[in-house]
């Protein structure tokens, strides 16, 4: 049988809308999940929404409708984020279930059997909007410590739950806290967590009489129970609890329930001491992840600045790249556990750079060289030696941290891990010019191309596994292209072997690029007004076209003395001349002459064909400085755009591109 693996998200409350803090959490758990489904867990990964309390109660009255009609009309839009995020949760629990509703009365049943719970009378600070009470001393200023909004006093029976005996220096959660730090992560919440139970807890009230919109008290139906008690249950009602307890045995604790730092009292104190009262196995982690805010600020509805996952999926759809899209920037950007600031620049920028640049530029001319050198058959690297041998040797070691990682929740980490092996992939690549291998008879040279291309291929299927719980459908789409016929999403892989390894004779798929790169507004803007100034230009250049002047003699000699022998600097500085840099790069067909490029000049990336396919592979030339005649009138060769052109000396079959000594940065001028 295999090891289980059981992660949770937090039930949503379908209160709000589902922003990118609820597409944070599930993407999160989701990748986490694909990943131990990958090493071969059998995983159970379970999300939900949390339809009960006061809020709910209250919103549905302001809009005339039933509860139940109001959470019924909104639960599904927290089902669609599910699907829109691709994630690939077992189950989805909604805690106005009945499977649901029996499970919280027959804790609180047995929580009172075990004298666990007391009836008293509560009197305290209540916080609607966060289902909370609060003691005057934890009040900020009168208001709610978390959410800054007016508190309301309330006095009500309520019954108790016995949470004083877990706290203080020899409580019970004490001391398993003490004995287990890895029980709360990351490490600074755990710290918190731990001074927090330390100093002493209160008895918790587990039920309320002010609002009905609730799973009623078993035989006392005037209360009902507290919204956290029964928010929390769903992590066991979801496996069958009380009634089927082969999923509960199986699964039961959970591995890992993600959650956010807000709501992490709850998880770390209340929900480990109701557990213990049951005498039921607690879960073996709690993760706290950080924040997201935007402009600096908290996201929030009313003040209406809430980030709206589907709107961003819909844009990245629109552009090519997809959810996987969103899913790698959440992760990459802000190591897992700290806030972090959202920003649609920041997210083009990783897509644009990580994605387009570094993994789709390795695909690309990886899968192309192969097609074109070797006749599609991925070679399989024989001794590799050099830098290519390096790379290789360094897989291994590469996939072992990268495990290490996604084993800590270190997605971030995790993912620059993977990245070493790209960007070696690429710079190996660059040094070894296939292409110029390509051209050679020797023997030495053949053998040395398969190693690199053999090598680049295998960095090529080993990114393609490891992140796949990352991004699920573009690995697919390279695993194919690699020639794989079988489902990431069904394979067992042993990261500790050589899995990044081929069958002598596996062929590649060429396909379409998995990774387009993303033109911004501004960039786009930026484009549209230099268009319209190389209009202009152009006409002056063509309204009145210069009579040849003869050419200047050399120095001393007469003609140098005729100022109209000589074009003005105002002249020259009308040809705006840019550093470019060749992003992608193909050949036109039916033509031995013309390739198209890609060329980012710092503010766009531009479409320009060049006739320079007799002196030039594309591969030679991804990744290369050019200079660009920017500013050069569109034009259409062999029905293709050109817009602008790249400088070259010589003959046809003998051209050499103008470049410069070190790197510099697309889009500068030329002068
Ligand atoms: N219903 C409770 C959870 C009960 S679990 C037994 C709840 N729901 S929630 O909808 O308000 O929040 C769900 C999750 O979204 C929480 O983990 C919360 O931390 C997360 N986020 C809400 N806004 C967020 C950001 N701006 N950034 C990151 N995550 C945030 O709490």
């Amino acid at each position: 049988m295999p090891e289980t693996f059981y992660i949770t998200t937090p039930i949503y409350y379908v209160n709000d809308v589902p922003h990118i803090g609820h597409a944070y959490t599930t993407v999160a758990a989701d990748t986490m999940a694909r990943y131990m489904r990958l090493t071969g867990r059998e995983v159970y990964f379970l999300t939900g929404t949390d339809e009960h309390g006061q809020k709910v109660e209250k919103t549905a009255a302001s809009k005339g409708i039933t509860n139940k009609e109001f959470v019924d009309s909104v639960a599904p839009r927290f089902q669609e984020l599910c699907r829109t995020l691709n994630a690939s949760n077992d189950d989805f629990i909604r805690t106005t279930e009945e499977r649901h509703k029996n499970a919280v009365q027959h804790i609180f049943k047995l929580l009172q059997e075990k004298g666990a719970i007391y009836k008293g009378e509560y009197e305290d600070w209540y916080c609607v909007p966060c289902e909370s009470f609060w003691t005057e001393l934890q009040l900020k200023d009168g208001k709610c410590p978390d959410c800054g909004r007016d508190v309301d006093k309330l006095k009500e029976e309520s019954y108790f739950f016995k949470l004083s005996e877990y706290g203080g220096e020899d409580g019970k959660l004490t001391k398993f806290l003490e004995a287990n730090k890895g029980f709360i992560m990351p490490e600074s919440r755990y710290n918190e967590v731990l001074s927090f139970v330390k100093g002493g807890l209160r008895d918790l009230s587990v039920s309320r009489t002010s609002f009905t919109w609730g799973i009623p008290v078993p035989g006392d139906e005037r209360h009902v129970i507290y919204v956290w008690l029964d928010a929390l249950t769903n992590y066991i009602s979801a496996l069958g609890w009380p009634e089927d307890t082969g999923k509960f045995k199986r699964f039961w604790p959970a591995d890992v329930h993600v959650i956010g730092k807000d709501i992490l009292r709850f998880h770390a104190v209340y929900w480990p001491a109701f557990l213990m009262a049951l005498d039921m196995p607690l879960p073996k982690r709690v993760f706290s992840h950080g924040w997201w805010t935007l402009a600096g600020e908290k996201m929030s509805k009313s003040k209406g600045n809430v980030v709206d996952p589907f709107s961003v999926v819909d844009e990245l759809d629109r552009h090519g790249i997809g959810v996987d899209g969103f899913r790698y920037f959440l992760l990459r950007e802000v190591p897992f556990g700290l806030d972090g600031d959202y920003s649609r620049d920041a997210l083009v920028n990783r897509i644009n750079i990580d994605l387009a640049n570094d993994l789709g530029n390795l695909h690309f001319r990886t899968i192309n060289m192969i097609e074109k050198y070797l006749g599609g058959e991925i070679p399989c690297p024989d001794k590799p030696s050099g830098p290519e041998g390096t790379l290789n040797e360094s897989i291994p070691g590469i996939a072992a941290e990268y495990c290490g990682c996604m084993g800590d929740m270190s997605f971030s980490d995790a993912l620059q891990e993977a990245w070493k092996a790209i960007s070696e992939a690429n710079r190996v690549i660059d040094h070894s010019a296939p292409w110029a291998l390509a051209k050679s008879d020797k023997e030495e040279d053949k053998a040395h191309l398969g190693n690199v291309l053999g090598v680049a291929a295998q960095v090529l299927k080993a990114s393609a596994v490891l992140l796949h719980p990352f991004m699920p459908e573009k690995t697919q789409v390279i695993w194919e292209q690699l020639g794989h016929e079988t489902r990431l999403d069904t394979l067992k892989v042993d990261l500790s072997g050589n899995f990044f390894a081929y069958e002598k004779g596996q062929r590649i798929k060429k396909g379409q690029a998995p990774f387009p790169r993303i033109e911004t507004e501004r960039i786009k803007a930026l484009k549209a007004a230099s268009a319209a100034a190389s209009g202009k230009e152009a006409k002056v250049a063509t309204a009145k076209p210069a009579t040849p002047s003869p050419l200047p003699s050399p120095a001393g000699g007469e003609g140098g003395k005729e100022q109209g022998c000589f074009i003005k600097i105002d002249d020259f500085m009308k040809v705006e001349l840019k550093v470019g840099k060749v992003l992608s790069a193909e050949r036109v067909p039916k033509s031995d002459k013309l390739i198209k490029m890609q060329i980012d000049l710092g503010t766009e990336t531009r479409q320009i064909v060049g006739g320079i396919g007799k002196s030039y592979e594309p591969e030679q030339l991804v990744g290369r400085n050019v200079v660009v005649v920017a500013n050069l009138k569109p034009a259409k060769l062999m029905g293709i755009e050109s817009k602008g052109m790249v400088l070259a000396a010589g003959d046809v079959d003998s051209l050499k591109l103008a470049s410069f000594e070190a790197e510099v940065t697309p889009g500068t001028r030329v002068k």
